[in-house]
């Protein structure tokens, strides 16, 4: 396969960051189609740890052309800021290594405000959003009044639109939601500053990535969150903004539905997930806190404790259903050394009744009592291992069982938090 989409399976935070750098090696372009700054992945690389949210991982790899598509939103200041940050540890040297969609929209300070005061509205009710105005960008997409990148070509009708705008969130922001009112002037001013520095990396992302696929380059779909954050498809309302699987490809890349190869799904060894919602698997006991802390599950975007729980399949099979996945990566596995008895849920039950699948009334998943099965653990460290073979039978065995669960091939094991900590058993590019 020469294009590869690599998509979360849970709730994001699978360890998607460390599977796109090691395949991003073999890749030429890697490709940013949905989200924002909500994401981040925590990559350690020769001992240097960075936190990419924006950029895609391939910054990590000397040469490969990093895109940043259509579908995403995104805050200039934040890729001004990671941009810099890169280049000033010799990442990303030259600009022409980035290119960003004309059609990608902006992240205002006027969405972050409404995001962050929404939330303190809503209490106890709140989604847990990241803050960082991601749903608030999305819905000024759709209701056709977002300021895009192509907007910043022409700065006079991009400050009368910015203006028109910010009209209205300041209406918003003060009788709704009781906040403080946004300055249209100081923001002005600040995009007047930023504005050279971003015109520079616009591009013709959809025919950028048709010519180099059509020319037999490689390329990397880098998704973001995970299908059960999709906002189709996840957990309804506790979910992002996006879709964040598969077909968010085409259009939040711009490809025809031919040119995507397969689609490699990512998932943690156990389940994670910050904010509010529904976790079927969830643990409460004391176990959950060790696991937090060997596997350093705080969020990357917020620092937020990220809640832990068990494998769950279902959730798993739906995610693997609905992108068509070809393989799946399986991450942390080394978290779970020294945990004995290990579990994985295997069906839903919900008021006596068994489900193998998530329940169509996704209020149900309220009410589930997951049903598990459990699996002897290992002691041995694994954070060595490079196959299969070198692995206790006990770790062995729980991948089968994970395999065979989710009736998905294995492609890859992580055993530690470095890039080569990776057990390759099938890499996607080759097959
Ligand atoms: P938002 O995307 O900031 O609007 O947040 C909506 C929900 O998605 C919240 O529960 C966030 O914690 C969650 N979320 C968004 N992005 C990520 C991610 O990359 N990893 C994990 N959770 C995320």
């Amino acid at each position: 396969m020469n294009t590869v989409a690599v998509v979360g399976i849970q709730w994001g935070d699978e360890g998607k960051g460390k599977i796109v750098d090691l395949l991003a090696a073999d890749a030429d372009v890697v490709v940013r189609f949905q989200g924002g700054n909500n994401a981040a992945h925590t990559l350690v690389v020769d001992g240097e740890k960075f936190i990419l949210r924006l950029i895609p991982a391939g910054a990590l790899h000397d040469g490969k052309v990093c895109v940043i598509g259509n579908g995403t939103v995104i805050d200039p200041l934040a890729l001004v800021q990671e941009i810099d940050n890169l280049q000033r540890r010799g990442r990303l040297r030259d600009d022409s290594l980035l290119r960003l969609s004309y059609d990608a929209h902006m992240v205002m300070p006027y969405h972050r405000a409404i995001d962050q005061a929404r939330e303190a509205k809503l209490g106890g009710h709140a989604i847990g959003t990241t803050g960082f105005g991601i749903g608030p960008a999305y819905e000024d997409k759709m209701a056709r009044v977002g300021l895009r990148f192509d907007d910043l070509v022409n700065f006079a009708s991009f400050t009368e639109k910015l203006e028109r705008n910010i009209r209205e969130k300041n209406l918003y922001l003060r009788v709704l939601l009781k906040s403080r009112p946004i300055d249209a002037r100081e923001i002005a001013e600040q995009m007047r500053k930023l504005r050279r520095r971003l015109l520079r990396f616009l591009c013709d992302t959809p025919a950028f990535l048709s010519q180099a696929i059509a020319d037999g380059k490689r390329v990397l779909f880098e998704g973001a969150h995970g299908v059960m954050l999709d906002i189709d498809h996840g957990t309804y309302p506790y979910v992002t903004s996006s879709n964040c699987g598969a077909s968010a490809v085409f259009g939040g890349a711009g490809i025809a539905s031919r040119d995507l190869g397969g689609v490699l799904g990512i998932g943690k060894a156990y389940t994670t997930r910050v904010g509010g919602g529904p976790f079927p698997t969830e643990i409460k006991s004391r176990l959950a806190e060790s696991l937090r802390t060997e596997g350093d599950e705080f969020g990357s975007a917020t620092g937020r404790p990220r809640r832990i729980g068990w494998f769950d399949a279902v959730l798993a099979r739906h995610a693997i259903r609905l992108n068509g996945m070809w393989g799946l990566a399986l991450t942390k596995l080394d978290v779970l050394t020294g945990i004995d008895p290990l579990r994985i849920c295997t069906a839903y039950e919900i008021r006596g009744k068994r489900y193998q699948e998530i329940p169509p009334e996704r209020h149900l998943l309220e009410r589930v009592k997951p049903v598990y099965e459990e699996l002897p653990g290992w002691t041995e460290n694994i954070v060595t291992a490079r196959a299969l073979d070198q692995l206790p039978a006990n770790a062995r065995h729980y991948l089968e069982r994970v395999s065979a669960l989710c009736n998905v091939r294995l492609a890859m094991v992580g055993v530690g938090a470095a890039r080569d900590a990776t057990i390759v058993l099938q890499n996607p590019f080759e097959s």
